[in-house]
């Protein structure tokens, strides 16, 4: 199999979003609009109580999912439809939006470092107004496989035949790798998908930290490391192929449909 080249580099902006909360906008910014069918992503990660503590209080989404993965900290999560669940180290939540939710994410600790990854995955046409649904996925449940370039955390997709237990409604591949010093991995991909990888701790031999790599379309991903360890979120996925029209929290085919999601959330349709 071909190595895929990489296609381009992305820095990510700061920005605020939620009450004040500092994070990074890596995808969904101006130097990557998305990379269908990622829509978003962004990192927060600070020890400043400040930066965070405002957390995002009841807000709205529709025609999407949004997929948080926690490396440390604890948040609570709340939503109109009476869910409620804790995020701590290592774990994932996975909330599908579909015809709408209202929502807010909220950390808990009010001290220490709150470090993670939220992405945007989108739904397809055919879906964005399924029921909204929930996984809570514990640290413990993503199955780790053991390498001799390190440990790869399969959080969702078909990672050498171990399956993680984040479930998509569109096939995508997420992945949390920790490689080792002087060491290559290679990570097969289904041609035509989309697939990023960022570098969040250490450095990969193409990456830095704090910069994320996207991949040509056909071929295995590969990562080497030299003198330092690196930590990669990898998220690959298949295109949908389809217009998207964005309008703040609602993510639809259509300008009509993403006015209607404005109507159907001041009208109380998102309540219940
Ligand atoms: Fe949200």
């Amino acid at each position: 199999m071909p190595v895929r080249p990489i296609k381009q580099i992305i820095q990510g902006i700061q920005t605020t979003d939620g009450a004040g909360v500092n994070l990074t906008r890596i995808i969904g910014g101006p130097e990557l609009d998305m990379l269908d069918p990622f829509l978003l992503l962004d990192e927060f990660g600070s020890d400043n109580p400040d930066d965070y503590i405002a957390g995002f209080p009841p807000h709205p989404h529709r025609g999407f999912e949004t997929i948080t993965y926690m490396l440390n900290g604890e948040w609570q999560h709340k939503d109109s439809a009476g869910h409620e669940g804790l995020l701590g180290d290592g774990s994932v939540q996975w909330m599908t939006a579909g015809r709408g939710i209202i929502h807010s994410e909220m950390p808990i600790q009010i001290d220490g470092l709150a470090w993670g990854f939220q992405l945007w995955l989108n739904l397809p046409k055919s879906k964005k107004m399924i029921e909204p649904a929930y996984q809570d996925i514990d640290s413990e449940l993503i199955p780790i496989v053991k390498e001799k370039a390190g440990a790869v955390k399969v959080v969702s997709g078909n990672y050498r035949r171990t399956i993680g237990p984040g479930k998509s409604h569109t096939p995508v591949l997420i992945l949390d790798i920790h490689m080792n010093e002087k060491s290559e991995l290679t990570i097969p991909i289904n041609d035509g998908w989309n697939v990023f990888g960022f570098v969040y701790e250490g450095d990969e031999k193409a990456i830095s930290k704090g910069q994320l790599a996207v991949y040509e379309k056909n071929g295995v991903v590969q990562f080497k490391t030299e003198g330092n360890k690196a930590r990669i979120y990898l998220a690959a996925g298949e295109p949908l192929n389809e217009p998207v029209v964005r309008g703040g929290p609602f993510v639809m085919n259509t300008r009509g449909e993403v006015l209607k999601a404005f109507e159907d959330y001041q009208n109380g349709k998102f309540e219940t």
